[in-house]
C-alpha cells in the first residue's frame, strides 16, 4: 500500500499547542486589510521601531559582505559583548565561552530544555506562563507540573511562591522554570522569593531554567537577576535576547548562557537545527549592547505611561479587576465577575470582541491549562496611547451593549 507522504508523523507534534497570538494577530490582520481600523492588544512585541544606529550597523554588515555563516556559538564579539552586560549590569562573572548566540530567546529556551529534559522527568511550571515552557515539555516526553503565583491582592499582585514550587518538587523533578519579568501578568519577583527558589534548586540538585527577555522592563521596584546570585553556574541556564529591549523581534537574536562544559556540548545540537543566528543581526547586536541605551531608556519611559492609561481606562470598565503589573508589556485583569454577567466564557468574549469592536485580547486560557486561565485576559501596552484608549472604550461600549440586552 502506497503510503501518504504525512504518515508516521509523532503523535506529540499533533498535540502542541501552537501560539495563540499570532492566530489572532493573523485574524486581525485580515479584518485590517478590509479596511475595519483594529486595535491589537495582543501583539507580544515593541511597537517602534529597532533604534536607528542598531539598523545602520546591520546595513554596514551587509554592505560589508558579512552574509556568511558565522561561528556556532555565535561572533566572538558578541559573546564578549552579553557576557559584559551581564557582568555590569548584574555584577556576574560570566565568561564569553558561556554564551551561546541563538536565533531568538526561543531557541536559547529550547536548547535549555533539550540539555535537561529527559522522558518522565517532571518540569515544575509557575501558572500561568509563557505557552512554550509546557510545549517544549512534553515534546521531550517530560511532564509539566503546575504550580500557581500566589495572588497577594490589589496592591501587591502576583508573585513566586518559593514555598509552594518546593513542595511540588518530586523524586522526578528535573527543573523549575523562572520568567521575570512575568508574561502574561507583568509581575516582577521580589528578591526574596527568588533567592529561596534558588536555594531550592541547590538543595534538591534542580536546574533553573531562567527566561529575563523582559529585564528591561520594570517600572517600579527592583529586578533580582538570577544572574547576580554567585553560583549561577551551578544551578541555571539563562535565556534573554535582543527582541523585546531592542524592538528586535524579527531579527531573531538571543541568546542562552551556561556553563562552559555544557554550552560547547549544546552547540553540536545548535549546528544540527540553525547552524548559527544571521550574521548581520548579529553584528547589529554588539552595537545594541554596546551603543547607547538612550532609545530604551525612552521606551521604557513610554511604556509607563502607556500602562498607567491602560490601568486607568481599564478601571471604568465594571467587573473587571485589573491590578497595575511592574514589569513587562501586559495587564492580566481578572474578569470572572464580568464573565459570569455576560453568561460567556473567556475565549468567546476573546472572539466577540474581535469580531463585534475589532478589538485583539487574548484570553487567559493561552497562558494556562488550569481553571485559571479561564478568569482572565492579557492586553498588551505595546501599542499607542490613542489606541490604547480607543481600544479599551470600545471594550466598555462592548460590555454596557451586551449588558443591556442581558436585562
Ligand atoms: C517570556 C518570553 N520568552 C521568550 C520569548 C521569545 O523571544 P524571542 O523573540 O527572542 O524568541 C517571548 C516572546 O514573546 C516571551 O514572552
Amino acid at each position: 500500500m502506497p503510503q501518504t507522504p504525512v504518515s508516521g508523523i509523532r503523535e506529540i507534534i499533533d498535540v502542541l499547542r501552537g501560539e495563540t497570538g499570532f492566530i489572532y494577530t493573523a485574524r486581525a490582520r485580515e479584518l485590517a486589510k478590509k479596511g475595519f481600523k483594529v486595535v491589537n492588544f495582543g501583539v507580544g512585541q515593541p511597537d517602534l521601531p529597532t533604534p536607528r544606529h542598531i539598523v545602520e550597523e546591520a546595513k554596514k554588515a551587509l554592505d560589508a559582505g558579512l552574509t556568511g555563516y558565522t561561528e556556532v556559538a555565535g561572533i566572538p564579539e558578541l559573546r564578549q559583548a552579553v557576557a559584559e552586560y551581564l557582568n555590569e549590569r548584574y555584577g556576574s562573572d560570566v565568561r564569553s565561552e558561556e554564551v551561546i548566540v541563538t536565533p531568538g530567546a526561543k531557541a536559547a529556551l529550547f536548547l535549555a530544555f533539550a540539555a535537561y529534559i529527559r522522558p518522565g522527568d517532571e518540569v515544575i511550571i509557575p501558572d500561568p506562563s509563557y505557552y512554550m515552557y509546557p510545549e517544549v515539555t512534553k515534546f521531550l516526553g517530560g511532564k509539566p507540573v503546575y504550580v500557581p503565583l500566589k495572588w497577594r491582592g490589589d496592591e501587591e499582585g502576583f508573585e513566586l511562591d518559593a514555598r509552594a514550587l518546593e513542595n511540588a518538587v518530586s523524586e522526578k523533578t528535573r527543573a523549575i522554570v523562572v520568567n521575570n519579568p512575568h508574561n502574561p501578568t507583568g509581575a516582577v519577583f521580589s528578591y526574596r522569593e527568588i533567592e529561596k527558589v534558588f536555594e531550592v534548586a541547590k538543595e534538591r540538585n534542580l536546574v533553573v531554567i531562567v527566561d529575563e527577555i523582559y529585564d528591561n522592563f520594570v517600572y517600579e521596584g527592583g529586578f533580582k537577576s538570577f544572574m547576580s546570585i554567585s553560583e549561577w553556574r551551578d544551578y541555571i541556564v539563562y535565556a534573554n535576547g535582543f527582541s523585546k529591549t531592542f524592538s528586535m523581534t524579527g531579527w531573531r537574536l538571543g541568546y542562552l548562557v551556561v556553563r562552559r562544559e555544557v554550552a560547547s556540548k549544546l552547540t553540536k545540537l545548535a549546528v544540527n537545527i540553525w547552524t548559527c543566528a544571521p550574521s548581520f543581526a548579529q553584528k547589529a547586536g554588539v552595537v545594541a549592547l554596546k551603543g547607547s541605551w538612550e532609545p530604551v531608556k525612552e521606551m521604557i519611559e513610554l511604556y509607563k505611561r502607556r500602562r498607567d492609561t491602560m490601568f486607568k481606562e481599564l478601571r471604568k470598565i465594571k467587573g473587571i479587576e485589573v491590578w497595575k503589573s511592574r514589569g513587562a508589556f501586559y495587564l492580566y485583569p481578572n474578569i470572572k465577575n464580568l464573565l459570569e454577567k455576560l453568561n460567556m466564557n473567556v475565549e468567546t468574549l476573546a472572539e466577540k470582541l474581535l469580531n463585534e469592536k475589532h478589538v485583539v485580547i487574548l484570553p487567559g486560557t493561552v497562558f494556562s491549562e488550569s481553571e485559571m486561565g479561564k478568569n482572565y485576559i492579557r492586553l498588551s501596552f505595546a501599542l499607542d496611547e490613542k489606541l490604547i484608549v480607543e481600544g479599551i472604550n470600545r471594550m466598555k461600549e462592548f460590555v454596557e451593549e451586551k449588558l443591556h440586552n442581558c436585562k
